[in-house]
């Protein structure tokens, strides 16, 4: 069986209190689904500590959704990598389609953000991916390529131990229902841990999936060899549909 990691992108969707009762509720049966199977909750900043400290003595981590590209300093309303390490936080998304869409995030920036998740040992969850253009247009590789240049370069300078995870999203994949063929996402998966392997040898690079997973599609998706993991967002939300998917 492979190494398999499900992260839990609750976005914005779980207001603080909510949160808080559903990890509480569904605690121990949380707690059983992660001590055989990779489980990560990323819930909103403000979330994060308190979770933490419910999950502590279970298998679970907790992962924030976004980091500052700066260091501890004068960034009103930003968060830094450290202030999530020293929370207690494993992992950090970076680079979501909706932060470089509503935040106008660069990949410069993005990469910024990925050099202080490692100096701060945070395990980063990257994520890329096309427009539905780009698709349509057949551009997803210089896309890719595109996104994936600059994170490649700060991975060449500086070394990493645990695993970092490429979480491919197609764009118009994510909350759409839509989801890529097996065929298209299998060549995508592999020509993307190709692109990273070839350029930063040596690294334990993993790719996942995100868009639109749910309980029906999980089993045919996990059956792609180059899928590590996925990055599931309204499905998550319901404690159900998250055990359907990871079990
Ligand atoms: P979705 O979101 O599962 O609701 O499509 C995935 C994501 O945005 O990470």
């Amino acid at each position: 069986m492979k190494d398999f990691l499900y992260i839990a992108n609750w976005k914005m969707a779980k207001p603080f209190t909510q949160a808080l009762h559903f990890v509480k509720n569904n605690k121990f049966k949380l707690a059983k689904l992660a001590q055989s199977h990779k489980t990560v909750i990323c819930p909103s900043f403000v979330s994060l500590y308190p979770i933490i400290q419910e999950l502590q003595n279970t298998s679970i981590k907790v992962g924030a959704q976004n980091c500052s590209a700066f260091a501890p300093g004068a960034y009103t309303g930003q968060v830094s990598a450290k202030s999530l390490k020293e929370v207690g936080c494993s992992y950090c998304i970076i680079g979501h389609s909706e932060r470089r869409q509503y935040n106008h995030e660069t990949n410069e920036e993005i990469a910024q953000k990925l050099e202080l998740l490692l100096k701060n040992e945070l395990q980063p969850i990257i994520c890329i991916g096309e427009s539905e253009q780009a698709f349509k247009n057949k551009k997803t590789k210089p896309i890719l390529t595109e996104q994936l240049q600059p994170l490649l370069q700060i991975l060449q300078k500086i070394s990493f131990k645990k695993p970092i995870y490429f979480a491919y999203e197609p764009v118009w994949a994510i909350g759409s229902g839509i989801i890529p063929s097996n065929d298209y996402l299998s060549e995508i998966t592999r020509w993307l841990g190709q692109q990273c392997t070839t350029q930063v040898p040596g690294l334990d690079i993993r790719i996942i999936y995100g868009g639109s997973v749910n309980p029906n599609n999980a089993a045919s998706l996990k059956a792609i060899e180059s899928i590590n993991g996925f990055l599931i967002g309204s499905a998550s939300l319901d404690f159900q549909k998250l055990k359907k998917i990871v079990s």
